[in-house]
């Protein structure tokens, strides 16, 4: 058995002169990634840049062969898509006992809402609007994935997305990029706690860079083009705030920037990323996606991996182009060894800062996994985080909280399944373990309280069925026809007083690779609804979905709409809560939901152009067949109770503050209740256009009934900088516009000149 006697001395040496990773700082790091490359050869420097795909959860389109061979031979520096102790142990025994120099290999997953506790999917849980809350989730997760023998996530994503087609939408925090920059460092706080020598913390990765979210027409992997300001304004801001931050790892994007695709621009990784911005942590692609830069346009497979590496790329994940290409582009001066240095010690470094030289086996303790892993501690947390994503869009004549001693009748196919509740990036999840709504009505009511019926099929479209199957959805049609499902729904109906019509989308017709043309509820859903709505008894919707849906005739014809997205392990007893009024709905969307398809891109901070949409006037900005408004708009969330607004005063701030701000917030009604109040500024004239609203600042605040509190904020020279056309980053003089309120339309406003 090879024995890697030399990082043996290394370590020897360093302990004896006290010098442990235990506590790294760079002085200690530098001298052992010194000693350690001054061993290496060029090919296990590559070996290092080299990230294979192995086992359980295949999240892309190839897998690599080979795979221990190659870590024997020190050429593999990062495994994805495995975990627990024993078989990250196992491979990681072959590499630190096997390979010549016994170097540890990093285990990272996709880890973006839970590890085994499920949260909400990202963008319910930035409907909360809690910081707190995103960083408890992350550190849980973190403590269950390094439980379960991982090191990385790839999370958080934190790409902006103003078009609900795309899929990925479900993924990230939605489209503002102030609201998107905070739960970009919450992610990364929870991950890596300041601290990633300890064992319950992980590397984070912030994705996908850049601007992936931009895919035209909402179509995945699509092109991507937009200009400098845009990107530097409204696009950038959560990338910088995780390089800021200092997240441990960035993650290119599948998209192309200024026609160069983003795993070999060199603008993006090098002048951008580290020159500008100073970033020190490594950067790894996404999967395969230096070889498809070959379909992309830009080289065959040996000048892609040139592109790659002279971009600024450390780590290749999958497509193996480094390890083939790498050593003869060295020696052939393509490119220089200095660069295979850099990468090699960036990945070197991360290895170090997690104490893995110290211990490979660290994050590989069966007894931690025990004690750290699906604690109830952990699911009163996926509860909260559960309740405190939903979103009350509609709730007419106050129906919602339910009564439940009437007679209530849940019908439609998600009120019992399971497989969507943990929605997409699911990572160790076992939906068999999240808990249905059914169940949940039955533990907290006791069996059978209710009616129920299933109403229809998840889907009828057999096509579309057999292509989610194919990634695990489970979706069955019952045997009963959709007439009979459609009457026995009904009937059932017809003895309730309140009929809660619980409906969506499969998991996996969100996420990845799933771009919807059409994003209305699923046809045969939309029947059963048209169907119910008719019986006359008031409706209550309860979705499950992934997405900003286009639900114009839900919102007109039935009576409660609460949006639940795809709620995690603890999906059931949070919906039940809030239903019957033991928990209160306080979401608020960061995605604007648009009235019908022809709207999107919709979004909130959108330019005035020269002729402002009115809806009278006939040469203004406008369609004419759809009110030029949202459905919902950004930042919009009811409550059980009303909240009253008043008093807007402003004052001169004392530097570096410019305005100090205060409103008064009242709860009129009859619920004690959590409310996200919402600070909004215009720069009414500047040297570029600027958009006609921008989150600055929120707070959250619990009143009583009758309850009022006055808060203030503080409005610094900071919060009025934007990139101007010369990309400076400046605050110009004139008159700001100021607007306070629960969402960015229903808000008293105000003015002051900085
Ligand atoms: C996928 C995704 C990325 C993920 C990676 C590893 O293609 O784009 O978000 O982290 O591959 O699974």
């Amino acid at each position: 058995m090879k024995c890697n006697l030399f990082l043996v001395f290394i370590l020897l040496a360093l302990t004896a002169c006290k010098q442990t990773s235990s506590n790294p700082n760079n002085k200690d790091m530098d001298r052992f990634v010194d000693q350690l490359m001054s061993q290496m050869t060029l090919e296990e420097k590559i070996g290092q840049m080299n990230q294979l795909a192995i086992g359980f959860d295949i999240t892309g389109p190839i897998l690599n062969e080979g795979v221990e061979e190659k870590i024997k031979a020190g050429s593999v520096g990062s495994v994805l898509g495995i975990y627990t102790p024993e078989a990250t142990r196992k491979l990681q025994e072959l590499a630190v006992k096997e390979s010549r120099l016994g170097i540890p290999i990093l285990f990272g997953y996709d880890v973006i809402h839970g590890h085994r506790t499920i949260f909400p999917l990202n963008l319910g849980l930035a409907a909360s609007w809690d910081l707190d809350l995103i960083e408890r989730t992350a550190r849980i997760a973190a403590d269950e994935a390094s439980a379960d023998g991982l090191h990385w996530t790839f999370s958080p994503m934190v790409d902006i997305a103003r078009d609900p087609r795309w899929g990925r939408v479900s993924e990230g925090a939605g489209e503002d990029p102030y609201l998107g920059s905070l739960i970009t460092r919450a992610y990364i706080k929870g991950y890596e706690q300041n601290d990633l020598s300890q064992n319950n913390t992980i590397l984070s990765c912030i994705k996908h860079f850049a601007l992936y979210g931009a895919a035209e027409a909402g179509r995945d992997y699509n092109t991507v083009d937009m200009s400098r300001i845009r990107m530097y304004n409204e696009y950038l801001p959560p990338y910088k705030a995780g390089a800021d931050a200092g997240a441990a790892t960035f993650m290119t994007s599948f998209n192309e920037i200024d026609g160069v695709p983003a795993t070999g621009n060199h603008w993006l990784l090098t002048e951008l990323l580290r020159d500008e911005w100073g970033y020190q942590g490594f950067v790894v692609t996404d999967y395969g996606a230096i070889r498809e830069m070959i379909s992309h346009g830009v080289g065959d497979e040996r000048e892609v991996a040139e592109l790659s590496f002279k971009a600024g790329v450390d780590m290749e994940m999958v497509s193996e182009l480094f390890y083939q290409y790498g050593p003869e582009l060295v020696k052939s001066g393509k490119i220089s060894e200095k660069v295979i240095n850099k990468a090699c010690r960036r990945v070197l470094e991360a290895k170090y800062k997690l104490g893995l030289f110290d211990d490979p086996y660290r994050y590989c303790n069966e007894e931690e996994k025990a004690k750290r892993y699906f604690t109830a501690e952990n699911l009163a947390v996926a509860k909260e985080a559960a309740i405190k994503s939903m979103v009350l869009l509609k709730n007419d004549n106050e129906l919602l909280p339910l009564d439940s001693t009437k007679k209530i009748a849940f019908i439609g196919p998600q009120v019992k399944r399971k497989r969507d509740l943990i929605g997409s990036w699911s990572a160790a999840g076992d939906y068999n373990q999240a808990v249905s709504l059914w169940e949940a009505l039955d533990s907290k009511f006791g069996a059978n309280r209710f009616l129920y019926a299933e109403g229809c099929n998840l889907l009828e479209d057999t096509l579309l069925i057999r292509k989610l199957n194919g990634f695990g959805s489970k979706i069955e049609r019952s045997e009963k026809s959709s007439q009979y499902l459609i009457q026995e729904a009904l009937n059932i109906a017809r003895r309730a007083d309140v009929v809660v019509a619980v409906v969506g989308e499969a998991f996996s017709m969100t996420g990845e690779a799933a771009s919807r043309s059409d994003i209305q509820l699923p046809e045969n859903q939309r029947e059963l609804l048209k169907a119910l709505a008719q019986t006359g008894k008031p409706v209550v919707l309860v979705l499950m979905n992934g997405r900003p849906l286009v639900l114009q005739w839900e919102n007109d014809h039935l009576n409660a709409i609460l949006e639940t997205w795809f709620g995690g392990t603890m999906t059931g007893p949070a919906i039940a809560d809030v239903l019957f009024g033991d928990a209160v709905p306080s979401g608020k969307i960061t995605m604007t939901y648009p009235r019908n398809l022809g709207q999107i891109p919709i979004y909130y901070n959108y330019k005035n152009t020269g002729r402002p949409i009115h809806e009278e006037q006939k040469y203004t900005s406008k369609y004419l067949d759809v009110p030029n408004t949202p459905l919902y708009p950004f930042g919009y969330g009811l409550s059980y109770t009303t909240f009253e607004y008043s008093d807007l005063t402003l004052e001169t701030g004392h530097a570096p503050s410019v305005q100090e701000i205060s409103i008064n917030i009242k709860n009129t009604g009859k619920y004690t209740a959590t409310e996200t109040v919402q600070l909004y500024l215009r720069d009414k004239v500047a040297s570029i256009t600027r958009p006609v609203k921008e989150l600055k600042a929120f707070q959250q605040i619990e009143l009583q009934p009758g309850e009022e509190k006055t808060l203030t904020f503080e409005i610094s020279e900071n919060d009025l900088k934007f990139y101007n056309s010369d990309l400076e980053y400046r605050a110009e003089p004139g008159e700001f516009d100021v607007f306070i309120g629960g969402n960015s339309c229903d808000t008293k406003q105000a003015t002051f000149t900085y």
